[in-house]
């Protein structure tokens, strides 16, 4: 197991001590435990597992190593399912149910299916917008939930700007998990979303506080949510938080690099279909910005390396995680196994290190191609 990433940036903004005033209208103990009040009360809420990956955090000299497995999330195979429907509830109450409402967004396919599935539960109408190389079968997961599913020329930014055109066009309500100019008040409440995971997470440690993650990122909302929440309980002595994002569509390391918000262009084609953004959602920036040590970048290979590592059992749990879902795990083995950035970001024997499973395999035939042939090991 050799894993080198891409590219690697230590983050000069990088902020230490308490959590910032200025991000508290993104991200606030009140607002996380709202979120948490909420979605606990769903029909089918359980907390998904933390898992402990024991022989991995061996292998790495590492003190410990857990991933939160989000296969199982609401029956949608993602964390998403936290975001996007929890946003739609909150537009919904606010509206208060005086007019049919009809609420659409763009997805890569994760988000999509927790709008549409938000909206089927409590009576909206969901026009979702896939752009061209999102799989068939994500499309047919969306339409499940009854949704209107429209494919768009283009990558995903592309179908952000067409489901904000057609929204006003048509007098909809987008419910987008990015935020872009004049746009973030729904956005924020996807990413409060996100965090009951983390807060779920923290329950689950009893106690030990983690003191890295490595999370993945797409437009930043829930590498965002996790430096937040993890922030937040932290009191003044935060964890080094990684992004890890694919080499084809590394939009916040280039940000992290600019010192600014900042697109980058290409095809953006990934294996990881959750990450595959150029643009960086304009809420969450400012929490890594400030929140995040580093950010690295990997090619597809390490995604696929991971998922079969977790599918074998050789890290110590047999887990059925995605492309987009392990993307985390990989820049973790990267960062561990070069001693500049493992020195870095203080990497050792008594590091707790959290890890987010973001998805299952969301799209079954891709996952199978990938992890298909792997022996499972006892
Ligand atoms: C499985 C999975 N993980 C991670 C992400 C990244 O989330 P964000 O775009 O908020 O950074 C996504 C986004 O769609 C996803 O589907």
């Amino acid at each position: 197991m050799s894993f080198t990433a891409n590219d690697f940036l230590l983050n000069a903004r990088h902020l230490q001590g308490a959590y910032p005033e200025s991000l508290r209208a993104t991200f606030s103990p009140e607002a996380i435990a709202a979120a948490r009040q909420a979605i606990t009360a769903w029909e089918g809420y359980a907390p998904t597992p933390l898992v402990d990956l024991p022989a991995l955090a061996e292998r790495l000299d590492l003190g410990r190593i857990c991933i939160k497995d989000e296969s199982g999330r609401f029956g949608l195979g993602s964390f998403k399912a936290l975001g996007g429907a929890y946003a739609v509830a909150r537009v919904m109450a606010m509206q208060g149910g005086a007019e049919p409402l009809t609420v659409c967004c763009a997805t890569d396919g994760n988000h999509g299916r927790s709008v549409a599935w938000g909206a089927q539960k409590l009576g909206a109408k969901a026009v979702i917008f896939i752009h061209e190389t999102v799989s068939q079968a994500r499309a047919e997961a969306i339409a499940r939930y009854g949704a209107e599913v429209i494919r768009t020329p283009g990558t995903y930014d592309d179908s952000v700007r067409e489901a904000d055109r057609q929204a006003r066009a048509n007098g909809w309500t987008v419910v987008s998990d990015t935020s872009y100019p004049g746009y973030d008040a729904i956005p924020r409440d996807v990413m409060q979303g996100y965090a009951v995971m983390v807060a779920e997470a923290l329950d689950q440690l009893q106690g030990t506080r983690p003191t890295h993650a490595f999370v993945q990122g797409g437009v930043g909302g829930l590498a965002a949510a996790v430096t937040a929440e993890l922030w937040l309980a932290a009191e003044g002595a935060p964890p080094a938080i990684a992004v890890v994002e694919p080499e084809t569509a590394a939009c916040l390391l280039e940000s992290a690099r600019a010192g600014k918000p900042v697109t980058v262009g290409g095809d953006l084609e990934t294996i990881m279909a959750g990450l595959a953004c150029g643009e960086p959602s304009l809420i969450a920036w400012p929490v890594l910005d400030q929140g995040a040590r580093a950010f690295l970048s990997i090619p597809d290979t390490l995604a696929e390396e991971a998922m079969r590592l977790l599918a074998s059992g050789q890290a110590g749990a047999h887990l059925t995680i995605g492309e987009s879902g392990v993307a985390g795990l990989a820049g973790l083995i990267c960062a561990a196994q070069d001693p500049q950035q493992r020195a870095a970001l203080g990497l050792g024997p008594d590091s707790v290190v959290l890890l987010i499973g973001s998805e299952g395999d969301t799209d079954p035939e891709a996952y199978a191609r990938i992890v298909g042939g792997v022996e499972a090991v006892e």
